[in-house]
């Protein structure tokens, strides 16, 4: 298996080899949905993934897929390679006491945990613990997530590669400086239920117009489905594909003057601030 830094050929090498083996300490919601990306881009056989938790209401499902599983945390450690940390965060330090003496050189440990920060990471496991801190956002479950990642000490540009080439079949995965990990939660993380809101507002405004929920709530998430794609696909600004939609005198510039009189910018803006300064301020407890 690879070695510390720079190991690219080395993970690529294991990874044709069928030899990577990954584990997941936690198989929550999470865990499965990166799970679920990997097997079904077929990145790791089943039978190399091991996965621990304290009861069975998670574990079956990933013993239906053909995973191992465990309750025993050192079991997915000593099996594994590339692992996973994938409990609630206040949970985590406990898990990492236990981990930390079968921790090795071998090992990229990649934690979850919202607000736990590299420094923290690297405090509770030995000295050179190639460890990378990596948020998520729910839609991986679906494979069209929006991740980021930053590296501590000693990763390597392999190791860093090689959690990209995982998560590829999850969505978007970039690596970014640290201090963006909170915002990006303040941005995506939270930033889907922002959506989920709007959504809703949007299905009740047809309702009170005479529409069916269900089907106005079909609509309102298709209308964001197709905007986002139009956004990604053309790579164009919000600003000026909003433009295009606008007639003047028309219908479109209707609605918005009613959004911009009920400073929806302003309030979208002070949520994400709101939801970045509490995940700073989570990290700091
Ligand atoms: N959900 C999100 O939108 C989201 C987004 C970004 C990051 N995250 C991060 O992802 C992590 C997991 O979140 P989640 O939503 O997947 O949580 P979850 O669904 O509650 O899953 C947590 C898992 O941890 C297991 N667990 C609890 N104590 C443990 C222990 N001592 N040792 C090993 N496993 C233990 C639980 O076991 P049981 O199966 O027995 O209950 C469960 O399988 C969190 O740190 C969170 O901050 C979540």
């Amino acid at each position: 298996m690879g070695r510390r830094g720079g190991a690219r050929g080395a993970w690529r090498g294991a990874m044709e080899a069928e030899e990577l083996r990954v584990g997941f300490v936690g198989a929550g919601r999470m865990a499965g949905g990166l799970g679920r990306g990997l097997l079904r881009a077929g990145k790791v056989p089943a039978s190399n993934i091991i996965v621990s938790a304290p009861s069975d209401r998670n574990l079956a499902e990933w013993r239906e897929w053909g995973c191992r599983t465990t309750h025993c945390n050192l079991e997915v450690l000593q099996e594994s390679t590339v692992v996973f940390l994938a409990t609630k965060p206040h949970v985590l330090p406990t898990v990492l006491q236990e981990l930390r003496p079968a921790v090795t050189s071998q090992h990229l440990l990649i934690s979850l945990a919202a607000g736990v920060t590299l420094q923290k990471l690297q405090r509770l496991l030995p000295t050179g613990t190639k460890v990378l801190r990596l948020m998520p956002n729910l839609p991986c479950v679906l494979q069209v997530g929006a991740a980021v990642f930053s590296r501590g000490t000693g990763v390597g540009d392999g190791d860093a590669a090689l959690l990209q080439s995982l998560l590829s079949p999850c969505g978007m995965c970039e690596e970014v400086p640290e201090p963006y990990i909170n915002i990006h939660t303040g941005l995506s993380g939270s930033g889907v239920a922002y959506v989920y809101l709007f959504a809703e507002a949007m299905a009740e405004g047809a309702v009170k117009m005479g529409m069916p929920m269900g089907l106005a709530s079909k609509i309102a998430a298709q209308t964001l489905l197709g905007a986002a794609k139009m956004l990604l696909e053309t790579g164009e600004h919000p600003a000026k594909l909003r433009g295009d939609v606008c007639t003047p005198g028309g219908t479109t510039i209707h609605g918005l003057y009613q959004l911009e009189k009920g400073a929806l910018r302003a309030t979208v803006m002070n949520a994400v601030q709101a939801a970045t300064e509490r995940a700073c301020e989570m990290g700091e407890d």
